[in-house]
């Protein structure tokens, strides 16, 4: 079932997701989170940023990312294992070894992959946190006539690459291909949250809820969950009427 939130501003629907983490990671004893890149989530982790100085620990917990690009160094600036540490991992109480992010540098991709499969395996993720790309991909699970169930090496679309090239000085340096955690292994999550902002996201939001399973919209494939919600800003929300969906609070049936 997807249940949908949708909330006046970003703002306020990124602190509604910091309190379900915070509930989590306060109810479990070893927590494992499944975390995003890219814009939506910066918020989010400056608001954990901040329950971390009003007292909330990570020590406890074990974070697993989506996906990394290949060729770029841990500390490359577009990196995304320097992504979390720059807006999380830096800023909170959890030591490295409990962070697992994709080696994009790795020499045998095949390998990199099978070994993340093994952590995935060895981490059971409690609450996948996504974004959602234009072309419904998530994590960079990108559209094709097949999805991959397991982590793999993916080449990115080429709107995915276009739309990266924001985070670069040239469109030569953005990476073509990067390591992402497959749709089965996102599905595996106990439970996921969905995030987009933005009016740019609205038509992506429509086609991923809109009832077809699709592999043409990857997110789409998050029907089939039980326990996903998609949290929303009004401007995200604006085509749910399409659906005849309510778009404050609605549960869609599978
Ligand atoms: P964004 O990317 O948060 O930067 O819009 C989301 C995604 O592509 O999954």
């Amino acid at each position: 079932m997807v249940k949908i939130r949708t909330f006046e501003t970003a703002q306020l629907a990124t602190v509604y997701v910091a309190a379900i983490i915070e509930a989590l990671i306060t109810a479990h004893e070893h927590p494992v989170l499944g975390l995003a890149t890219g814009s939506t989530p910066v918020q989010l982790y400056r608001q954990l940023v901040e329950f971390h100085h009003q007292g909330l620990h990570f020590s406890h917990v074990t974070t697993v990312n989506l996906d990394e690009y290949v060729g770029l160094s841990a500390d490359h600036p577009q990196s995304y294992r320097r992504f979390m540490y720059d807006h999380l991992f830096s800023h909170i109480d959890i030591s490295p070894e409990q962070t697992f992010v994709p080696n994009g540098q790795a020499v045998d991709l095949a390998a990199e992959c099978a070994r993340y499969d093994k952590i995935l395996e060895a981490h059971p993720i409690d609450l996948q946190i996504l974004g959602i790309g234009h072309n419904g991909h998530i994590g960079f699970n990108e559209p094709d006539q097949a999805l991959q169930t397991k982590t793999h090496v993916v080449r990115l679309a080429e709107d995915t690459i276009v739309a990266n090239t924001r985070f670069f000085s040239r469109l030569e340096d953005v990476p073509t291909q990067a390591i992402t955690m497959g749709i089965q292994s996102i599905l595996q999550a106990k439970a996921i949250i969905l995030m987009a902002f933005g009016s740019d996201k609205a038509a992506a939001v429509r086609r991923a809820l809109s009832g077809e399973v699709s592999t043409s919209v990857p997110a789409s494939f998050l029907q089939m969950h039980p326990q996903v919600t998609f949290v929303l800003d009004a401007e995200a929300a604006v085509e749910m009427k399409m659906l005849g969906r309510d778009p404050i609070y609605s549960a869609l049936e599978p």
